[in-house]
């Protein structure tokens, strides 16, 4: 009887497994019911009782080999196709989905744009694509005149005057066109310049620009705005100046400072050892322009500001070069978070 043993432990070793078939033609042969260790299992009542310990235990260590055999094959060659549901754990927590988060640009643009809304002021959009009227000469930049240089310009070609607006300065037009005082409007938006790109200077970066035109509205009026401006965005301690300064569309005209959120006003590299940063051009918004969109400048006066996005941004986080913003690395993307 341990011959047959012997025999049929090396047709098991000998059985070559190369394909699926295959697999199931050794089960059929030696484990399944008509197999040949079902068979010799049955053998086990002809044995004389005491050689049937042993020759119980050389059959189980037959039939363990064997099915181990199989096993490992019908675990190789199973494809991927194959159900294999029975492996799957259906009650471990699934893979993290990794969330994205805001561009410091958009980021920058809600808390500028929140700070307004606190105080009254709705946002208002205009077209990136604008004529000549709403970008220059509603705000009196003459034709030929030098200020338009200010200002590299990306015209469309044969279309006389259009261009990729350089300011948002062109949406106060349009909302000074479209209604009468009171206005008070925000207005962020997307400014192309031809500009070779560095580290300081883009061809596309953002804007936002302000406007508030009612009865009586005054320079100290500018200035209390911009001073809760810049304590909202840059701290409670913020101190503000304005330096004057010239645009076509204001008079007077202002550039307004900030007292240097990194040093607190000491003096450091970020602001050039002055103690302050320049942060957006203001004024009072010149006569001229309020009649060329049709409000009464006799009755009304107001003050229009506007600063760059990514400006304040860098400011705020420390970053020191401008094409970053641009580039949509997710290793600095994922920096920044909103605010809770
Ligand atoms: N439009 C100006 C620029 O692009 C910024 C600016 C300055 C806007 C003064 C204003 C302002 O509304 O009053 O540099």
């Amino acid at each position: 009887m341990s011959d047959k043993i012997e025999e049929i432990l090396s047709e098991v070793e000998e059985f070559a497994i190369n394909t699926k078939e295959e697999v199931e033609s050794f089960r059929l042969k030696f484990l399944s019911k008509k197999g040949k260790l079902t068979a010799i299992f049955s053998e086990l009542k002809n044995i004389a009782p005491e050689e049937r310990k042993a020759f119980g235990q050389k059959v189980n260590e037959l039939k363990l080999k064997a099915e181990v055999k199989w096993k490992n094959a019908l675990n190789e060659l199973s494809d991927s196709s194959d159900d294999k549901s029975s492996d799957l754990d259906l009650t471990l927590p699934g893979e993290p989905i990794k969330l994205g988060s805001a561009h410091p640009v958009t980021i920058i643009r809600n808390q500028i744009v929140d700070i307004f809304n606190r105080i009254g002021y709705n946002v208002a959009e205009g077209p990136e694509i604008e004529d000549d009227w709403h970008n220059f000469t509603a705000l009196n930049f003459p034709p030929e005149h030098p200020a338009r240089d200010m200002q590299d310009t990306f015209f469309m070609e044969n279309l006389d005057g259009t261009a990729l607006r350089t300011h948002t300065s062109s949406v106060q037009v349009r909302v000074m066109q479209q209604g009468q005082p009171p206005i008070r409007v925000i207005s962020p938006g997307r400014v192309y310049r031809n500009e070779a790109i560095s580290a300081r200077a883009h061809c596309l970066f953002h804007q936002v620009e302000g406007l508030y035109i009612d009865k009586g509205v005054s320079f100290a009026d500018l200035k209390q705005t911009l001073l809760y401006f810049a304590r909202e965005m840059f701290g409670e301690n913020s101190q503000i100046r304005l330096r004057p300064s010239y645009f076509p569309f204001t008079e007077p005209s202002a550039e307004m400072d900030v007292s240097c959120n990194i040093c607190g006003g000491e003096g450091c590299n970020i602001c050039k050892q002055t103690g302050w940063l320049e942060i957006m051009g203001c004024g009072m918004v010149d006569p001229d322009v309020l009649k060329n969109c049709g409000i009464d400048a006799e009755i009304y006066s107001g003050f229009a500001f506007g600063m760059g996005i990514e400006r304040i941004a860098m400011l705020k986080y420390g970053i020191k070069d401008l094409r970053l913003f641009f580039e949509n690395d997710v290793r600095f993307l994922e920096q920044f978070h909103n605010p809770d």
